[in-house]
């Protein structure tokens, strides 16, 4: 089918440029949602795309192989913006298919197993408590800035083998590349920090090559040694986990406890039976989760979804929080409840490429929550919602979190 014949019937979504940064942005999710399962956007790029609304749709999308994860998939087309079209993305196991996703998936997912992760719990534990050191006698702090940041942060330098010592200036480079693509200045803004964090990996992958060590990129660099990883596909996976690491659990730590702070009842209810938390760590993952918008497919073929069929050649957004709060899926969608008896959000994606991640998000975030709750007694927010800022991020999570709590 045509995909002009479409169009005049469907109006145009602008993703608004600052939506992840809204108090609430479900309203417009749940807006796009009840006008349909499949609705026309447009980036904030510029580039025109499809966001489907709907969990079942979000499921079964994710798991389609007509829908590409690489953007050099996409032809160029006017209007169209060249990053989109993989101009300048760095291919890596998050934007390609199978057999080089499989490939390139397959060399570190040991290293994300849940049973391997669960060795980790331990370091995660004594991390949270060194940080919370510091804090606990002071009455008051930024819960962003001293606590959900750094947390995951020394987490992942320590697997992957990236020295703790240079975080300021990775951080930084992180941040800015995860910009919304608002305007050139952003987006400028974003390729410098793409090139300077592929310089860095690059020198710190050449020094593990002489003096290797008992870590993820040691080891990535021996298997690329004996496997078919090229040196471009190992800096790409290097800084794909480096990010993956530093821009979501953070915001998990920082948005869940913001959550438990405006539910006092809630916050109780989990200091009581802490064997609650790790239910509440899949409902703040379901009910405000830090991928929020989406995840980016792009079409191989015309594809039927939810009654609209997408021509080939398109952008897709599976939207994981229209999803997660799809009212046919979830009972009472906006309330936070710690007992649902199941809770199949999309929070983590879906299909072959599952978050990677997800084990180690989750052990960080209850062991970080639960640190929280437990050596900070009388916690509050010291700050109204409306005054709160939520980061300048395609993902969605607080830029900062002060709180007040009794010293100790
Ligand atoms: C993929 C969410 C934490 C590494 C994904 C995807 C989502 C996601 C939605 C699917 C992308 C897609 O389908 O295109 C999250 C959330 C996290 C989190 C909400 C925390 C709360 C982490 C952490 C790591 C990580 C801690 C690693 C250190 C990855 C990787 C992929 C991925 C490597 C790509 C997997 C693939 O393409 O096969 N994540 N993530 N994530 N995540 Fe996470």
């Amino acid at each position: 089918m045509d995909d002009r014949a479409v169009l005049p019937v469907l109006p145009v979504h602008p993703v608004p440029a600052d939506l992840e940064r809204r108090p609430d942005p479900y309203p417009w999710l749940n807006h796009l949602r009840t006008e349909g399962p499949v609705q026309r956007i447009r980036l904030r790029d510029g580039s025109d795309a499809w966001m489907v609304t709907r969990h079942s749709d979000v499921l079964a999308a994710a798991g389609d192989p007509r829908l590409s994860s690489d953007p050099r998939r996409l032809t160029a087309q006017p209007g169209r913006s060249t990053r989109i079209a993989g101009g300048n993305a760095l291919p890596s196991m998050l934007t390609t298919d199978a057999p080089d996703h499989t490939r390139l998936r397959r060399l570190v997912s040991r290293a994300f197993t849940a049973r391997r992760v669960e060795t980790l719990r331990p370091r995660v534990r004594d991390l949270a408590r060194e940080l919370l050191d510091p804090i606990v006698p002071r009455g008051h702090a930024d819960l962003v800035a001293e606590f959900a940041f750094p947390l995951p942060v020394a987490v992942i330098c320590e697997l992957l083998g990236v020295p703790f010592a240079d975080r300021a200036y990775f951080s930084r480079q992180s941040s800015d590349l995860l910009r919304p693509p608002v305007d050139a200045a952003a987006i400028a803004l974003a390729d410098a920090a793409r090139g300077r964090l592929r310089d860095y990996l690059a020198d710190l992958v050449a020094s593990k090559r002489t003096g290797r060590a008992d870590d993820l990129l040691s080891d990535l660099v021996a298997a690329g040694e004996e496997q078919r990883l090229t040196d471009e596909e190992l800096i790409s996976m290097a800084l794909l986990l480096l990010v993956a690491g530093h821009e979501t659990t953070v915001n998990l730590i920082g948005t869940g406890v913001w959550l438990l702070l405006q539910r006092p009842a809630h916050l109780e209810a989990l200091r009581t039976d802490p064997q609650l938390l790790p239910s509440a760590v899949e409902e703040f993952l379901r009910f405000d989760g830090p991928v929020m918008t989406g995840v980016a497919r792009y079409t191989t073929t015309d594809v039927e979804i939810g009654g609209i069929t997408i021509a080939a050649d398109q952008i897709v957004i599976l939207s994981t929080g229209a999803a997660n709060r799809d009212p046919q899926r979830f009972e009472r969608p906006d309330e936070v409840r710690f007992d649902r008896a199941d809770n199949p959000h999309v929070a983590f994606g879906h299909g072959p490429h599952f978050c990677l991640g997800a084990a180690l998000a989750r052990v960080e975030a209850v062991e970080g929550i639960g640190a929280v709750l437990r050596r900070l007694p009388g916690l509050t927010a010291a700050t109204a919602p409306d005054s709160l800022r939520w980061r300048p991020s395609v993902l969605r999570g607080l830029q900062e979190l002060p709180v007040t709590f009794d010293p100790r």
